[in-house]
């Protein structure tokens, strides 16, 4: 690994200026999820450990470039105070020039210095160097952890590294330890799960791993064009019908590469899509025309089981079915519960990433039973795609 953790700096006495991602959903003025917030107290604690002084940078939402005060990070610091308890949190008003400055001047040995959203500036999309000169005056030192920002090659991610000593934070060097555990080095046989909705914003995905994992299985909306694609009508399922082709690209590669496409045998339909509507368990090739598909059925959870059983690595990106109402969350929960028990057994290494996958594990109370778990959407898929992550690739050890 080129990049540096914290063991490799000496932080006594400098002002660390740490990337962080505090993008957490909020509701009426309330975080409703501090997951974010939480991981990455962590870092702060160390660097304070190591004598440093802690001052973050984010972003919140997309101001594109202005002041937007609805996106004010100070609605954020209530939240970061109570994750972080006796250290004290102060905000500045903006992330350079004067209010920083003042702010940094006058930290104290036990406090942060949260500093207001990088992306009021237009200059942070852009990546732009007089932009980040502005944060990299005020520290001596850049630490970045936040992974789920890195896809993005923003002036707070990328060109500020260039200007400073730097390494990764506590949450990025685990993010990069488990990711690279998952598909970079792992154990075989290995499998993916990929669901959602759409093949055609994972293209990318699948192309990249059948040629990287032994068992690739396809869940969700996507698998109705798969299902498709080899001529099974789907009545009014979800399905792609202009990607058929794609998706014959990608089992032909898949068969060249060694590795095994796994579609559903049997589906779950329906005639309504809602909670608890009527359903039935069909064979996938007998979906009737005035039906959908919204789960995968009995015998496909099983046969998934016994693929997640004879592997030795998962990887876990997207639900199996509609898993946010019921009883369309049923193969997902199952499956999930099996990655799980076979985690918790030890015979498999498990990592789960992007929205939608946590808000399903989570919801199948599994989350805590995986190896790891990904704080990460976009820049979760853009790895698993095989793409260089900007934020990533600049640390240099
Ligand atoms: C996220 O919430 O996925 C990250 O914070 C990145 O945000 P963005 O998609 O607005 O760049
Ligand atoms: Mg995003």
């Amino acid at each position: 690994m080129a990049w540096k953790s914290l063991d490799d700096m000496d932080l006594n006495g400098k002002v660390a200026l740490v990337r962080v991602d505090l993008n957490v959903p909020m509701s009426g003025g309330e975080v409703t999820d501090a997951t974010r917030i939480e991981r990455i107290i962590p870092t702060v604690r160390d660097i304070l450990a190591k004598g440093g002084k802690p001052v973050l940078l984010a972003h919140f939402g997309r101001p594109k470039g202005t002041v937007v005060p609805e996106m004010s990070l100070e609605q954020v610091v209530p939240a970061l105070q109570a994750a972080l308890g006796d250290v004290k949190v102060s905000f500045a008003s903006d992330c350079i020039g004067g209010p920083a400055k003042t702010a940094v001047a006058a930290m104290g040995g036990n406090e942060v210095v949260l500093l207001e959203n990088t992306r009021f500036h237009a200059g942070e999309e852009k990546n732009d160097a007089m932009l980040a000169a502005g944060m990299a005056a005020l520290g001596d030192v850049y630490v970045n952890d936040a992974f789920s920002a890195a896809h993005r090659a923003h002036a707070s991610t990328e060109a500020i590294a260039r200007l400073l000593p730097n390494c990764a934070g506590r949450l990025m060097q685990a993010e990069l330890t488990a990711l690279e555990a998952a598909l970079g080095s792992p154990a075989h046989p290995v499998a993916a799960v990929v669901g959602g909705a759409k093949v055609s914003t994972k293209l990318d995905l699948l192309g990249n791993l059948v040629t990287k994992v032994d068992h690739l299985i396809i869940g969700g909306g996507m698998a109705n064009t798969f299902l498709v694609a080899q001529g099974i009508e789907v009545g009014k399922s979800l399905a792609e019908r202009d990607m058929t082709e794609t998706a014959v690209e990608i089992l032909d590669k898949a068969k060249q590469s060694g590795c095994t496409i796994h579609l559903p045998s049997d589906i779950v339909v329906a005639r309504e899509f809602k909670e608890g509507a009527a359903s039935e368990v069909l064979p996938a090739s007998a979906c009737p025309e005035d039906a959908m598909i919204l789960d995968a059925g009995p015998e496909s959870v099983a046969h998934i089981a016994e693929v997640f059983t004879n592997s030795r690595t998962l990887i876990w990106n997207g639900p199996l079915g509609a898993f946010e109402i019921s009883p369309f969350d049923a193969a997902t929960n199952a499956a999930a519960q099996k990655a799980g028990d076979l985690t918790r057994d030890g015979s498999l290494v498990s990592v789960a990433g992007g929205g939608d996958t946590v808000a399903a594990l989570n919801k199948a109370g599994v989350a805590d039973q995986f190896t790891y778990i990904s704080s990460a959407g976009g820049a979760f898929l853009e790895w698993m795609e095989g793409k260089d992550l900007p934020g990533v690739a600049v640390l240099k050890g």
